[in-house]
């Protein structure tokens, strides 16, 4: 009955279901990876890693609203705002599974940085599949949405969670974890970014000290973490100023300098004193937690 009507008769009369005039504006949040554990490579190509990822406050905004066909328009005129962006990716992956057919207008105001190993782009797609449920009334829930969402990128799910998990799989596999106690993290970006894919593949696995990820976890909640990414390799290999720019950040008085993912950005705790320049954006933010019933 529903298919004889065809899509354009479907998308006018979903304008009287929902509300096309109501915009949601959300923030979106950055995370890093407090311990990043690579545990073997994948047939898939893909690595078995396990982590702990905690969502911090360096948010980018994204203005959503229905729509009678998709627009996405962004402050930073370096993203591309084609299908290749993870948000529209998310929004024909919603459609796919729900089978809604309207459209979604999304405005991003940019303000992670790129290529850092922060999952902008993946937090992006998360605020978006979240925004565009509750828009047309809620018909997936948040943990389907976070099932969903691995099927256009590792780290998406993440951001279905309260904003501290441990994740293991490709990453998109949760283990929701109590809040860690605050703390304020500096994030220190270099001008220029790094490729996730080039980072991998620079990665020797037989390379890595073969430690037992449950016991690193476990270190985090006894007052005693253990910082550690095995992408910091793979990381320095292919940008070598990094190393320097690691011994700069120690050196300025941070107790604690890590590699955010993949890079090019690090975070750092303690009592440093950096200073912004040409070369190097510096961050000072803080964790956040997810909202009960909302977003962040
Ligand atoms: O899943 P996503 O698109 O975020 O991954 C980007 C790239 O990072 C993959 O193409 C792959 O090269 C690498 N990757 C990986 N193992 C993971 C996650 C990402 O090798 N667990």
């Amino acid at each position: 009955m529903v298919g004889s009507y065809g899509p354009t008769f479907l998308t006018f009369i979903s304008f009287f279901r929902w509300n096309k005039n109501s915009m949601l504006t959300l923030k979106s949040p950055a995370k890093v990876n407090l311990f990043l554990r690579i545990l073997h490579k994948r047939t898939d190509g893909y690595h078995e890693l396990a982590s702990l990822f905690q969502a911090i406050d360096l948010c980018d905004t994204l203005k959503i609203q229905l729509d009678d066909s998709d627009h996405l328009t962004c402050s930073n005129p370096d993203l591309p705002t084609d299908r290749s962006n993870l948000i529209l990716k998310a929004v024909d992956l919603f459609r796919k599974k729900t089978g809604v057919s309207i459209g979604l207008n999304v405005h991003l105001d940019k303000k992670i940085p790129m290529q850092a190993g922060l999952g902008g782009g993946s937090s992006n797609a998360a605020t978006t599949l979240w925004a565009f449920n509750k828009l047309v009334g809620s018909p997936a829930s948040e943990s389907q949405l976070a099932q969903w969402a691995s099927e256009i990128g590792s780290d998406i799910s993440f951001f279905f969670s309260q904003g501290t998990a441990y994740c293991s799989g490709r990453g998109e596999k949760l283990r929701p974890l109590d809040p860690l106690p605050q703390m304020k993290i500096t994030i220190a970006k270099p001008a220029e970014g790094l490729s996730t894919p080039e980072v991998y593949s620079r990665l020797k696995v037989d390379h890595l000290q073969k430690r037992d990820p449950e016991l690193i976890l476990r270190s985090f909640f006894e007052g005693k973490p253990e910082y550690f990414n095995d992408l910091e390799g793979p990381a320095f290999e292919a940008m070598p100023k990094l190393i320097l720019l690691k011994q700069s950040l120690m050196s300025s008085g941070y107790d604690t300098v890590l590699l955010c993912g993949s890079g090019s950005s690090f975070f750092c705790f303690g009592n440093g004193s950096i200073m912004q320049n040409s070369d190097l954006s510096v961050f000072s933010t803080n964790f956040i937690q997810k909202k009960e019933n909302g977003w962040y």
